[in-house]
Order: structure tokens, then C-alpha cells, then sequence
């Protein structure tokens, strides 16, 4: 109060009042109320007029108190005011496409193709630095716990981590490509080798696959990578880290261990490799229910080896018709034959396929789903990885409408235990669930011989409220054991030396054991800044078709840069 000062910031507002004029300056740090009275200079007063939103100012003064009836307390600089002596403009400002506002609606596509005025509003300013701070937290953290950041290269040899490639022509090799990683997965690794035994980067990774709400094409992670380590050194060292961020940014303090729970388990209780433990709207297998019950599609798909299994909904026996009808357009839609439903009421049970069950089996199945008088049950059957998975959408579905999911807690959760290999029905091959390189569990190995898809591996996710945050494994660090999965994949000796010759050779060197992790940096802090999309908290993200709206890329090159790329174009 009293010091002289200067601020200097962008004009959010202009009020005149009875000869008065106020702005609120907005800068980084907030909004200041600035008052120009008419006994400063008649050009100072004159040019304050002028003022419009997003000029930029120079404003020097004195700090005063508010008068009483113009305190306010939402704001911390709400008790005081400057009074201005001298001001400038330092640029003046076109009226911008939208108001510099966080309750504005505004279309997205308008908010990125003018991102940096989307960036100065306030709640995108607050998500970037909270993104600063997590990543100097994270930074600080995992130098104290001994590890090293070391930079691995964007230009580098195709890593296998299932997704497409960015590839980027050589102009020195004809021909030639370099691809931008999906992730330092093989570098991590090779660095491992190199004897440095705790790497961390916060790095890009580049996949080229379909945007989600979650998913960029080019995304960052916090990559982690430890020797001599099994999976609870690489669990406790995650938890770590999370609470850290947890505490120091949100002042929430979580209690680790976290939960963990295998595939198998969250696949039959929740119908999600990555559950969301927010609500409870548990699933039951109820296959041995219905085995040799009258009604064939149950009972065929439980003797071909698929699963029946329901979900129960409690209170909700009385659901209309009209809702039932529409969950079981919605399953359909998703994927299986039909829905079959039950509701409980304290003196009988209405099915929709008691006809075919009886009141006995309509009875067990009711039981086995675990219901009481009052709930609704929904049944499905089918391939046990498929009907689950729908089973787990509809209960997602189902708790957001009923409005199951509380905001402001944080379930976190490890899932475990994860099958090493699945069968890629598009490639008629197997291919690994998290990438070549994970180790299978050492009681499982010799089920790579006999029935690999039984075979689990040494993997793990970090799930927070049914989001995939951070994924990753022990590796394999045996050359013998990695040619044996290289040949499952069905990539043969030659392919195998082509494309992981480098890192099948530095293996004969005395590779340590070793496994890793990698956060999604972006979900994270999508997370604990309450947004729904990365977008949000991405400085210049890119639109679901892979467009950079403000700056139009990816736009057309001329020929002369296609030709020192032995680059040609053919109309497709
Ligand atoms: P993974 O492929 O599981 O593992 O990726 C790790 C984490 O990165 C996040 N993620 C993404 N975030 C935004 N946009 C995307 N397109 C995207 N893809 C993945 C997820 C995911 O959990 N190299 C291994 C890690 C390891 O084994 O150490 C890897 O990349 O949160």
C-alpha cells in the first residue's frame, strides 16, 4: 500500500464510471483493478478511453486501498487498486475471435486455430504451469532416488510398440527412412547394457494412430528404466513418485501400496483392463450358473468356452421398458447377440428369459449374480475377452447416467498379470500384448512351447479412475529367450536381425536384468487438472484428424524438397 509501481499486462476489461475509468489488467498471475482518475493528464485520461480488450499496457502508479463497497474477496488482489499516474500502450489489439474467459463456450476448432489466445485464459495458464511444476517435481524426484535423464535420439530405427510409425525420409540414404519413436523402449534398454542403472526421460513419443480424447499423435512421457529391479522395485519407485506429485500439487495425500489386482481379475469384475474403482457396480462370471440351463445360447457359449456373465445394479429393478430396450440396442451395437435382463422384486423374479430357465434357474441365476431384492440384473455371453469388455462399457455407461462416480477421489490401481501374447486376427499371428521385449512370468515360460496365449507376463499398469496412466514391464534379458519370443511373433531369424540386430548384440555383452515403466505425463496432468481431454493441458495440440489448426500443418511441401528427399507424390 502507498509504493509506486508498474505493472504491465493485457486489458480484460474497461468500465467508465461518473468520470472514472477502470481496466482489469490481466497478466500471468491474475487480474489487477486499475483506476485512472481525470486529475492525471488530460492525454494520459484521454488515452485511457481508448483502451479496448488484449491492448497492452504499461501502467505506473500508486497502490491504494479499495474503497469499502468495492472490495472484493474473490479476488487476492480484490482490496486494492492502482491509481494510475502515467501509462503507455505498447500494442494495441484487434478485437479478438472470443473473450479471454474461462466460462466463455467456445468452439474448440476456433480455441486451437487461435491457440495463443486460448492460452491466456486463465484455467489454460494454470493447467501449463501445473504441467511445469509436475514435471520439475518429477524431475527432482527420481534425481534424488539416483537416476539420470539421458536424451535418446528423435531420428532413430522402428521400435515395435504396435503402433504406426512417422517415418522421415533420409536425404543422405536414398531410399531410406528414419522413424520418430513410439518410445525410447530399445534405447532405455541398450542404455541399461551401458551400465547406467536408473534412467529417466520426460520425452516425446510419436505414434501415428486414431486421436482419442486421451491420445495424441505425438504425446510425452515419463520414461523410467532400472537394473537389477522386479516389479515391486519398479511399483514402489512409481508409488513414490505419485505420491510426491499428489502431495506437493493437489495437498492430497494418497496411501500406498496401491491397489493391484490381476487382468483376469479386473477383466471378470470389472469388464476393463483398466478399471474405474470409483463406484462399485461389480460384474460376476455366472458361466457355471447357466452351464446346463435350458437356454442354448447360455449354455452352448459356456460349453464352447466363452462366458456368461452379469451385472448388477442395485435399486434399479423398477428401470422402464422403454431403458431396458435401449441397453440392449446399446450391447448389441456393441457387439453381442442380446442382453438378457432380471429384475428382482422381494417376491419373485422377472426374467426375460425365465421360459427357458425356470424358476429354479432363473433363481441360481440370480444368485450367482450376486443380487438382492430391489436390483437389476444384465446378462451377457459370448467370447470371454468380448462379452466382458462390453459388460465393463455398459457399466460404465451406466454408472455416469445413474451418477455413480464421485468427483475428487482418486482410485488408483495396478493391474497385473497380463497374457503375453494375443492373437491379432487382422495378421493371423500372435503379437505381444505390451511389446517383444517383456518378460514372460518364469512359471509360465514353458507354456510358450504348448499353449502360448496361457502364458502371462511380467507387465503391469497404473490405472487412476479407469484411465491407463503409466505402463510397463520386466524384460526379457536373455538372448536365448528373446530369439524364442521373436520366433512366436512369427519375425524369423533374418527379420529379427534386421530390424533388432543392435540390440540382439549388445544382449551378448552382459545385459542386466532390467524392466521399466512409462507414464503417460499427458493423462496424468489431464487428471489432476480435471480436464476431460489432453488437449487441454498440450500447448499445441493437434485436432482428432491429426490437424495443427493454428499453424496448418501438416501442409504440402514444394517439389525441390521432395526431390533431396527421393521423395515422390502419387495421387491415391
Ligand atoms: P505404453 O505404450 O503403455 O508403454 O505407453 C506408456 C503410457 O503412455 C501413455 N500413452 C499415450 N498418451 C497419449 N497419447 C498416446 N497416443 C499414448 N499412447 C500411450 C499411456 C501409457 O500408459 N515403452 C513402453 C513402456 C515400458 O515398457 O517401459 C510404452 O511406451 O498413459
Amino acid at each position: 500500500m502507498g509504493q509506486s509501481v508498474t505493472l504491465t499486462g493485457w486489458v480484460q476489461t474497461r468500465r467508465d464510471h461518473g468520470g472514472l475509468i477502470f481496466i482489469d489488467l490481466r497478466d500471468r498471475y491474475g487480474l489487477t483493478q486499475i483506476v485512472f482518475r481525470p486529475q492525471i493528464t488530460h492525454q494520459t485520461f484521454e488515452a485511457a478511453k481508448s483502451l479496448r480488450s488484449e491492448f497492452v499496457v504499461s501502467v505506473t502508479g500508486k497502490v491504494a486501498a479499495r474503497p469499502q463497497d468495492m472490495l472484493n474477496a474473490s479476488l487476492p488482489t480484490g482490496s486494492i487498486e492502482l491509481e494510475v499516474q502515467m501509462m503507455d500502450i505498447l500494442t494495441k489489439a484487434d478485437t479478438p475471435p472470443f473473450a479471454i474467459d474461462d466460462d466463455a463456450a467456445i468452439n474448440e476448432d476456433i480455441r486451437l486455430k487461435y491457440r495463443y489466445l486460448d492460452l491466456r485464459r486463465p484455467k489454460m495458464q494454470r493447467n501449463l504451469m501445473l504441467r511445469h511444476r509436475a514435471a520439475q517435481i518429477v524431475r527432482s524426484y527420481y534425481d534424488r532416488n539416483g537416476f539420470i535423464e539421458v536424451e535418446t535420439p528423435v531420428l532413430m530405427k522402428s521400435t515395435p510398440e504396435g503402433a504406426r510409425d512417422f517415418l522421415v525420409p533420409s536425404r543422405f540414404q536414398p531410399g531410406k527412412f528414419y522413424a520418430l519413436p513410439q518410445s525410447p523402449q530399445t534405447y532405455k534398454q541398450i542404455l541399461m547394457v551401458a551400465g547406467f542403472d536408473r534412467y529417466v526421460q520426460i520425452v516425446k513419443c510419436f505414434r501415428d494412430e486414431d486421436q482419442r480424447a486421451d491420445r495424441q499423435l505425438e504425446f510425452t512421457q515419463i520414461d523410467v528404466e532400472m537394473s537389477f529391479a522386479d516389479e515391486d522395485d519398479i511399483v514402489v519407485m512409481t508409488e513414490g513418485c505419485i505420491v510426491e506429485l499428489f502431495h506437493e500439487i493437489l495437498a492430497v495425500d494418497l496411501k500406498p501400496p496401491f491397489r493391484r489386482m490381476t487382468y483376469t481379475e479386473a477383466m471378470e469384475q470389472y469388464g476393463s483392463d483398466k478399471p474405474d474403482l470409483r463406484f462399485g457396480l461389480e460384474l460376476a462370471v455366472v458361466s457355471s450358473a447357466v452351464r446346463d440351463s435350458g437356454f442354448r445360447v447360455f449354455s452352448d457359449t459356456v460349453k464352447g468356452g466363452g462366458v456368461v456373465a452379469a451385472l448388477r445394479i442395485p435399486e434399479q429393478a423398477e428401470m422402464t421398458r422403454n431403458q431396458i430396450d435401449m441397453l440392449t440396442d446399446r450391447a448389441k451395437a456393441l457387439g453381442v447377440g442380446g442382453l438378457v435382463w432380471a429384475r428382482v422384486r422381494p417376491d419373485q423374479v422377472e426374467c426375460s428369459i425365465s421360459k427357458f430357465l425356470g424358476p429354479e434357474g432363473t433363481q441360481a441365476l440370480v444368485k450367482a449374480a450376486g443380487a438382492s431384492p430391489g436390483d437389476l440384473v444384465l446378462v451377457v455371453s459370448g467370447q470371454w475377452q468380448k462379452a466382458l469388455t462390453i459388460l465393463g462399457t455398459l457399466r460404465l455407461e451406466i454408472a455416469e447416467r445413474l451418477k455413480l462416480i464421485s468427483d475428487g477421489s482418486w482410485e488408483f490401481l495396478w493391474v497385473t498379470d497380463f497374457p503375453l501374447l494375443e492373437m491379432s486376427e487382422e495378421e493371423k499371428r500372435y503379437v505381444a500384448v505390451h511389446h517383444p521385449f517383456t518378460a514372460p512370468k518364469p512359471e509360465d515360460v514353458r507354456l510358450l512351447e504348448t499353449e502360448p496365449l496361457k502364458a502371462r507376463a511380467r507387465a503391469y499398469d497404473l490405472v487412476l479412475n479407469g484411465n491407463e496412466v503409466a505402463g510397463g514391464s520386466i524384460r526379457i534379458f536373455d538372448s536365448t529367450l528373446q530369439s524364442k519370443m521373436f520366433s512366436l511373433l512369427g519375425i524369423g531369424a533374418e527379420e529379427a536381425r534386421a530390424k533388432f540386430g543392435f540390440m540382439l548384440d549388445a544382449f551378448k555383452y552382459g545385459a542386466p536384468p532390467h524392466g521399466g515403466i512409462a507414464y503417460g505425463f499427458d493423462r496424468l496432468i489431464m487428471l489432476m487438472t480435471g480436464c476431460t481431454s489432453i488437449r487441454d493441458v498440450i500447448a499445441f495440440p493437434k485436432t482428432s484428424g491429426g490437424l495443427s489448426l493454428m499453424d496448418e500443418s501438416p501442409s504440402t511441401v514444394d517439389e525441390q524438397q521432395l526431390k533431396e528427399l527421393h521423395v515422390r507424390i502419387t495421387p491415391s
